[in-house]
């Protein structure tokens, strides 16, 4: 499975790159306010630390708005990827910006027939929101793994992003049932190194290794 990033932070990005885990990132426009920067020169930024797609998303909700903004966005990087939100002016978006070589991530699907739609349109990626479908009641993983059942059924050249990933086993079943990638906020990447057998562990090998050599 590809881990993204799900975050528009540059200290963040630049750390979890260090890991040698990181295949991309995504933004959207939540995650770069929370910046207080400019989207364009962040988004520059993000691609000059990371080889990999980079989502940025579209303001606009109209058909041309969003084309206007998309194509700007594509021309800052060869790696960006246009993220467009799944309304049938985005569609619409989605359809047209393929056609003209730009890879576009449709966004906010919560549904395996808006999924349906997305790939049909030429969407390269599809983020269905795993976490915002746990907060109303929903199994938000099944939504996703049955988006991921989709693309595989019908051989679309389109990849599934487990997106609104909000704690480990997010990630574990994203990653055991076959889901082409989970982008991750930095706090749940941090969480996936921890696992108290490890710092007990490590703390008793080191503890012998001292007894050990004190002694000779
Ligand atoms: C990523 O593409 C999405 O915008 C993001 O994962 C949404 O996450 P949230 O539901 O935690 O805001």
């Amino acid at each position: 499975m590809k881990i993204f990033l799900d975050t528009a932070n540059i200290e963040e990005i630049k750390e979890a790159v260090s890991y040698g885990v990181v295949d991309g990132v995504t933004t959207n426009p939540s995650l770069i306010a929370k910046e207080n920067r400019d989207l364009k020169s962040t988004i520059k930024e993000i691609c000059d630390i990371v080889q990999g797609p980079v989502s940025a998303e579209v303001i606009a909700t109209d058909l041309e708005g969003m084309l206007k903004e998309a194509r700007e966005l594509a021309k800052l990087d060869e790696n960006v990827v246009v993220k467009i939100p799944f309304t049938e002016e985005g569609l619409k978006a989605t359809y047209i910006l393929t056609q003209e070589g730009i890879d576009v991530n449709m966004t906010l699907i919560f549904s395996p027939n808006q999924a349906l739609l997305a790939c049909k349109a030429g969407a390269r990626y599809i983020s269905p929101f795993a976490g915002r479908l746990d907060d109303i009641g929903h199994n938000g993983l099944d939504i996703v793994l049955a988006c991921q059942e989709i693309v595989i059924n019908y051989d679309f050249d389109t990849e599934v992003i487990a997106a609104s990933i909000r704690h480990p086993m997010h990630v574990q079943e994203a990653a055991l049932n076959g889901v082409d990638i989970a982008t991750i906020p930095f706090k749940v990447l941090k969480q996936l190194f921890k696992h108290p057998l490890t710092d007990i562990g490590l703390e008793k090998f080191l503890a012998d290794w001292e007894k050990a050599t004190k002694n000779k």
